[in-house]
């Protein structure tokens, strides 16, 4: 395998740190420099190339543009995530959101809209899966549908397949594991994939947080917004969430990572339940 050469010139850098932060929002400084290096080393030996500048060349050629800004996108995005990250959200979601948000008790059954917004690999939203199934098996009269977006294709291809090494499987409680997981039959294969049942109720779709518009309902009850805000600047922050506000429906509810000052400009409505909790 060629090893690109691993430094790019500052003009080089500052063209992808500009290109990544106008069309995915996410703030490169000069302190990220070496981590992008790292990042777009593989992509560029998997194009043969000797040199992480030849690469960025060939990102700009109008020819490749298009094609190449998606893989791009996925060197420089970062994943992670987990199940049942931040639990304190999804306990929440039980005990007060999904009750309020039915309308108490004898209320007619009705189907919750659950939106995961830079889902990554899909744990999150799977994570709410378990938890709105588990409340309809003990007797919750409604539905669920669950729509995990995020502008990675790479990730969103392992989140619709479902599949993950069974060691991240840990943090989920031995019930659920139980329940929502099927272990592969070749035993040598240390994974673990999603019920179908579960898979079911979720999908994933491929989206732009900087887009101008999003297309997803305007009656969501519950929209999962985690460690993305983050990478994004004040303004940009701002304006995510006045759009993610605006496909809340009146009374839902806008969680935000546990590491994130959320920043919104008082116009939009919102209520803070929670330091990391919102309402419409
Ligand atoms: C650190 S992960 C967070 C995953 C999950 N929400 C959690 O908290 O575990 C951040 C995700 O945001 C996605 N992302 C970054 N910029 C985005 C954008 N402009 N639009 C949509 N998704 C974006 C990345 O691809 C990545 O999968």
């Amino acid at each position: 395998m060629l090893q690109a050469a691993a430094h790019l010139t500052d003009q080089h850098f500052r063209s992808v740190a500009e290109l990544v932060q106008d069309q995915v929002g996410i703030r490169l400084p000069p302190g990220k420099r070496s981590m992008i290096e790292g990042r777009l080393q593989k992509r560029a030996r998997a194009l043969n190339y000797r040199s992480l500048n030849d690469y960025v060349e060939h990102l700009f050629d109008t020819r490749n543009f298009d094609s190449e800004l998606v893989h791009l996108i996925d060197s420089v995005t970062t994943n992670k995530t987990d199940f049942f990250r931040e639990p304190s959200h999804f306990e929440f979601m039980r005990r007060v959101a999904v009750p309020e948000l039915l309308g108490g008790r004898g209320a007619v059954p009705r189907r919750l809209k659950v939106w995961s917004a830079a889902c990554s690999t899909g744990m999150e939203a799977y994570t709410v899966a378990m938890v709105l199934d588990d409340l309809v098996r003990r007797g919750g009269k409604f539905r669920f549908r669950i729509l995990g977006t995020d502008i990675s294709t790479n990730v969103l291809q392992q989140a619709r397949l479902g599949i993950y090494p069974r060691e991240l499987a840990a943090p989920v409680p031995d019930e659920f594991r139980r329940r929502y997981f099927l272990s592969a039959r070749d035993k040598a294969r240390a994974e673990v994939r999603i019920a179908p049942e579960l898979r079911a109720t979720t999908h994933f779709m491929r989206m732009n947080l900087m887009d101008a518009s999003y297309p997803v309902d305007r009656d969501v009850d519950i929209i999962f917004c985690r460690n993305v805000l983050i990478y994004f600047d004040k303004q940009v922050q701002q304006q995510v969430v006045k759009r993610l506000c605006s496909h809340l429906r009146p009374g839902g509810y806008l969680m935000v990572g546990h590491s994130e000052s959320m920043v919104h400009d008082g116009t939009i409505g919102l209520r803070q339940v929670q330091p990391t909790i919102f309402r419409m």
